[in-house]
């Protein structure tokens, strides 16, 4: 038995993923506060277990108590693999730095930071009851590599999950451990992400402008199509690199 737990599974490019997964018969597990009957549909046609836990992934207390659970659900002998894809994140707020409010910095970093580093630590540590082997793919964003106008919160989150993620994976490797750890980079997509960014004023996002364009002139990927090339990477997890960053652009 093979399982996938992945935060955000509802909508965007975490819905398209899950969807993937249970056509090629691994058991979902989706992490978000609200359902997606379409992914329960298909897992009652298709006969493939998908499992929502809903949860508020800035709430650190909640998010512990869903791990918990997860935990007797996924683990026994019998699991041979356990995938984790740490999708969930926001981009707001989008604004000056000058004008974030305390609650706004808190939930950003609760959710884009805290999150992922928690579900990653408590995967690697449950897994080693049954000896699992387990994949990690956190989702970044080239906007950890450069400084955009309105996105600081967000740059500086996906920076921080990037040297999370490589200093994890390294770690994996000095212990001899059996597991994966990457990094995936879908770019721009056409999801409720996007929507968010365009509703931006330029006062608040400079490059607005240009997203509205990227839009305008179909430049965002589909998300499906991003998520059969994240989930391909994943399904051939012997030929994954270990700590390696993985980018859309290098595929379609
Ligand atoms: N879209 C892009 O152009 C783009 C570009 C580069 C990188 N990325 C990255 O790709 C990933 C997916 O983005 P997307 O565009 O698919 O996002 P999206 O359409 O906004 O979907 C976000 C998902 O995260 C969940 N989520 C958000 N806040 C949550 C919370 N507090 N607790 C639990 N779940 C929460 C949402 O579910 P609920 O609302 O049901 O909770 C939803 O399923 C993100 O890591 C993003 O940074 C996106």
């Amino acid at each position: 038995m093979k399982y996938v737990i992945i935060t955000g599974a509802s909508k965007g490019l975490g819905e398209s993923v899950a969807r993937l997964f249970l056509q090629e018969k691994v058991r979902v597990i989706g992490i978000s506060r609200t359902k997606n009957v379409d992914l329960e549909n298909i897992s009652q046609a298709l006969g493939v277990e998908y499992t929502h836990y809903p949860c508020d992934l800035a709430s650190l207390e909640a998010l512990e108590d869903t791990c918990d659970k997860i935990k007797t659900h996924v683990f026994n002998k019998n699991t041979e693999k356990v995938y984790l894809i740490n999708n969930a994140a926001t981009v707001n707020p989008i604004d000056v730095s000058k004008r974030h409010s305390r609650e706004a910095i808190e939930r950003h970093v609760s959710l884009n930071i805290t999150a992922p580093m928690f579900t990653t630590s408590r995967l690697l540590h449950d897994a080693e009851k049954f000896s699992t082997p387990v994949v990690v793919a956190n989702i970044s964003s080239g906007a950890a590599d450069r400084s955009t106008y309105g996105w600081s919160l967000y740059g500086a989150s996906k920076a921080a999950i990037n040297r999370y993620t490589k200093t994890v994976a390294l770690e994996v490797d000095e212990l001899k451990e059996p597991h994966k750890v990457i990094i995936f980079d879908p770019s721009i997509m056409d999801t409720a992400m996007q929507q968010t960014i365009r509703q931006a004023s330029e006062d608040q996002f400079k490059e607005v402008d240009t997203f509205i364009g990227f839009k305008d002139k179909d430049a965002l990927r589909h998300p499906a199509l991003v998520g059969r090339v994240l989930v391909d990477l994943l399904l051939a997890d012997d030929r994954l690199v270990n700590g390696q960053y993985y980018r859309i652009h290098d595929y379609v």
